[in-house]
């Protein structure tokens, strides 16, 4: 519960997500950022595919947190399902260091398998009616999210730097 509970704290402060900001107070909503904001090593078209990519994410997940709320295992089901399974940007080739790909750090695409295996997982355990299960399972598909976040915007300088 207590673990719910920080997830829930966590992924309702966003209001901009998609939440009834009619509900919410105005000073509150104004103040909570509508994006990520913008890394330093990217460039202007870069970003804008990255951003179409991610766009669904945040609804996807008030959809999530809503449905392990109410016991809805069969939407808890399809949303898991559908970040499970949507395409992911591959590791750079190579012979093509100008890609958008090249340009991300290595632990972006750490992450993405993470996302990938930690959705799988709250699939699962909602499939089998495991509540409590559910509830850890999205809290540890929440830190994938928030960890790749915080990787792309600071990436770790490369080891050869000074
Ligand atoms: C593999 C890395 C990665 C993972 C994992 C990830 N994100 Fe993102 N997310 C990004 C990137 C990159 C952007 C685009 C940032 C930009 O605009 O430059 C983004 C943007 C977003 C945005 C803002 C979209 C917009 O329109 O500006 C939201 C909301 C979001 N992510 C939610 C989530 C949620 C929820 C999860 C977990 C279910 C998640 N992300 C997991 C990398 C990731």
């Amino acid at each position: 519960m207590r673990r719910l509970l920080v997830v829930l704290i966590v992924v309702m402060g966003c209001t901009s997500w998609g939440a009834d900001a009619k509900s919410a107070p105005k000073a509150k909503v104004a103040a909570a950022k509508k994006s990520l904001g913008a890394p330093t090593y990217l460039g202007p078209i870069a970003r804008q595919l990255l951003k179409q990519r991610m766009a669904r994410h945040g609804r996807d997940m008030m959809a999530l947190v809503q449905s392990v709320l109410f016991l809805d295992r069969d939407t808890v089901q399809r949303l898991a399902g559908e970040i499970a399974t949507e395409p992911r940007l591959t590791r750079p080739i190579a012979g093509g260091e100008d890609d958008l790909n090249a340009s991300l750090p290595d632990r972006f695409f750490v992450l993405q398998d993470e996302l990938r295996s930690r959705a799988q997982a709250l699939l699962e355990v909602s499939k089998k009616g495991d509540d409590a299960a559910m509830a850890s399972r999205l809290g540890e598909l929440t830190q994938t999210c928030v960890a790749c976040h915080s990787a792309y915007l600071e990436p770790a300088p490369p080891p050869s730097a000074p």
